[in-house]
């Protein structure tokens, strides 16, 4: 028998649920622009070291930073700032994602290096709350994940722009048990969320002379959202005719990445959220393994750069947590020189998004 009481519980929350939405659209409608780091006195980098290997690994890329910037760090032009708190011990006791005092640590620095966090799991010891990770990539708006993985040998050389802000990760914690048997999970994506990532893409595509975007979707079958992602990035395509796109589902995506003759024609690959996670730790391992692969979370006003694996309990566990590779934290770092404009110390990573188009104006 059908229970109206339980059907009432589920609509009023999706109604709360469509409410956030809604208001997150409008604040994305109002969006102020990007910070111009050239502008700033200081430059303040926050450094969270994380779970497990995370703070072994976040120190070794700190003291890259520290070595690179210590001219800047010299003069006051940037600022080093350790941020404590970010721990799965703590998240727990305030048994929220990031606890309040973190998140206004955070708020006051401008971009973040942070060390993998635990993200608890139904039947872990620890209480099942939300990803620190997924926590921060909302709170701080930070929209697209750019995960490079380049293999000059055998001709790959990509740079992966994943939505990080909607999908099935942004209400992943929001899901409704209607009743025992019955299970609903939530997958978002709005014209602006969705635009603003492509156009990323792209841009980054031009300024750095590449000429073929590929965008990955299911819309054959997730028709909604995914539809919805495809064909604005048909529109977005459009005010850049000298670059060729094509788009691709999910499932042959996967297998084009290990074909060894397929895989160099990709350069910029455009994602929703959950199809880019998983797809990203697939082309990290033909780069040598998720150890050896960082990445960037970019926002206007905030930016957070991390290692795109997790904090390996079982190295700590082993003992051999002060053994774990920082290749990937030490990837990260640089990707946030080349963010703040020191690009001479990055060197090898050009970002364009001090640059970065302003957004048009929502299609009506
Ligand atoms: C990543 C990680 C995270 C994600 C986890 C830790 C929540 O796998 O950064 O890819 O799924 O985004
Ligand atoms: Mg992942």
């Amino acid at each position: 028998m059908v229970d109206a009481n339980e059907i009432e519980r589920a609509k009023d929350h999706f109604g709360k649920i469509l409410e956030e939405q809604l208001k997150r659209v409008q604040a994305m409608k109002e969006d102020q622009g990007w910070t111009d780091y050239a502008k700033l006195d200081t430059i303040i980098i926050g450094v969270c070291g994380g779970d497990g290997i995370g703070p072994y690994i976040s120190r070794s890329a700190q003291n890259v930073l520290e070595s690179l910037l210590a001219d800047e760090i010299k003069s006051g032009k940037v600022e080093i700032r350790q941020i404590d708190g970010l721990t799965i011990e703590n998240r727990v006791k305030a048994m929220k994602a990031i606890p309040d005092d973190v998140l206004a640590e955070l708020k006051k620095c401008h971009v973040i290096l942070k060390g993998p966090t635990t993200t608890p799991k139904k039947g872990d010891p620890w209480p099942n709350i939300e990803s620190a990770n997924v926590a921060m990539r909302r709170e701080l708006d930070l929209f697209a994940n750019v995960r490079p993985v380049k293999v000059p040998e055998i001709g790959v050389d990509w740079v992966f722009f994943r939505e990080n802000t909607e999908g099935s990760y942004v209400l992943g914690s929001q899901g409704v048990n209607v009743n025992d048997d019955l299970a609903i999970d939530f997958c978002v994506a709005t014209t602006q969320g969705t635009e603003r990532l492509i156009r990323l893409a792209f841009e980054h595509a031009r300024k750095n002379g590449i000429d073929k975007v590929s965008i990955v979707t299911k819309a054959n079958v997730v028709k909604t959202t995914d539809g919805k992602f495809l064909s604005i990035a048909a529109e977005v395509a459009k005010d850049y005719p000298e670059i060729k796109w094509d788009d691709w589902f999910i499932d042959i995506m996967t297998a084009k990445l290990i074909d060894p003759y397929r895989r160099k024609e990709f350069r910029v690959i455009a994602l929703p959220n959950l199809y880019g996670d998983i797809l990203t730790d697939e082309a990290a391992q033909i780069q040598g393994g998720v150890g050896t692969a960082g990445s960037a979370n970019i926002g206007k006003r905030y930016a957070m750069f991390e290692a795109i694996h997790g904090s390996a309990p079982r190295m700590v566990e082993e003992g051999r947590a002060q053994y774990a590779d920082p290749s990937s934290m030490i990837k990260a770092a640089a990707m946030l020189l080349g963010h703040i404009g020191t690009w001479t110390r990055a060197r090898s990573w050009r970002w364009p998004s001090r640059s970065a188009p302003s957004m048009r104006r929502p299609r009506s």
